[in-house]
């Protein structure tokens, strides 16, 4: 059986490199010992240098870079500065930098360049807003099929999905998704993957659910859900609660 993936996208918190140690330092103590969940922590590029060099164990990833592998690209980081620092993994698409201009093309040259370095990819998807006869579901297909567009099939063991629906993300969303309906769009997104490459590796692909995840709701996505993760923004900031995320993920 694969391990849950529990994913803190940390955003652009904290404000100052001691506390972002601090909650690291945390988060590593807390998750000691677990065995069937795999942590990541992604926070700011700023810090990820520093977190690194704690070699707590507990895995770090990027929340973005470009697609360029270098050159006059002011404020980005590219994949292989990532690569440089041995960072396993980088998150792309998120609705975030969706938001600041990415779009599927965009997303889908980053990925290119960051697998064909090595590292791991956790590609965000979801639709701006629900409607009640299923049509979200064609911006899920179209996100994935352009975003993933002539990734060579045996890379796709590089490749995780994060199903976060815009409006259940951040403060402002209305509510979280309910672990029935990501069921069903999982399995959508794995018949959406499994035309993009083989069967067999459209099923090993790990969909994640994202937006609003909090200690109360994280294990209906994963047990009724069937969720293969989660990613987790704001309470992923508070140490005490993350952990207790992953504890509970850990039990199940
Ligand atoms: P949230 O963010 O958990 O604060 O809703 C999730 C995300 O954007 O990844």
């Amino acid at each position: 059986m694969n391990k849950k993936l529990i994913v803190g996208n940390w955003k652009m918190n904290p404000l100052g490199l001691d506390e972002a140690k601090r909650l690291y330092k945390q988060i590593a103590l807390g998750t000691k010992g677990i065995k069937k969940v795999e942590t990541l922590v992604c926070p700011p590029s700023l810090y990820l240098a520093d977190l690194m060099k704690l070699r707590l164990g507990t895995k770090i990833g990027a929340q973005d870079c470009h697609f360029e592998l270098s050159g006059a690209f002011t404020g980005s980081v590219s994949a292989p500065m990532l690569k440089d620092l041995k960072l396993p993994v980088v998150i792309l698409g998120h609705s975030e930098r969706r938001a600041a201009g990415d779009t599927d093309e965009v997303v889908n040259k980053k990925i290119k360049v960051a697998i064909k370095l090595g590292l791991k990819v956790i590609l965000c998807i979801g639709e701006k807003e629900r409607d009640d006869h299923g049509h979200y579901l064609e911006t899920v297909k179209m996100q994935l099929e352009k975003s993933l567009a002539g990734i060579p099939k045996k890379m796709f063991g590089q490749v995780s999905i994060a199903y976060e629906p815009v409006w259940a993300i951040g403060a402002n969303a209305k509510a979280a998704d309910t672990p029935e309906d990501f069921q069903h769009t999982r399995l959508y997104i794995k018949k959406i993957l499994s035309k993009l490459t083989t069967k067999e590796a459209a099923l090993a692909v790990p969909v994640l659910y994202g937006g609003s995840v909090n200690r109360k709701n994280a294990l209906e996505f994963l047990a009724q859900g069937e969720a293969d993760g989660l990613l987790v923004g704001r309470e992923s900031l508070s140490p005490q609660n993350f952990v207790e995320i992953v504890k509970n993920s850990d039990r199940l």
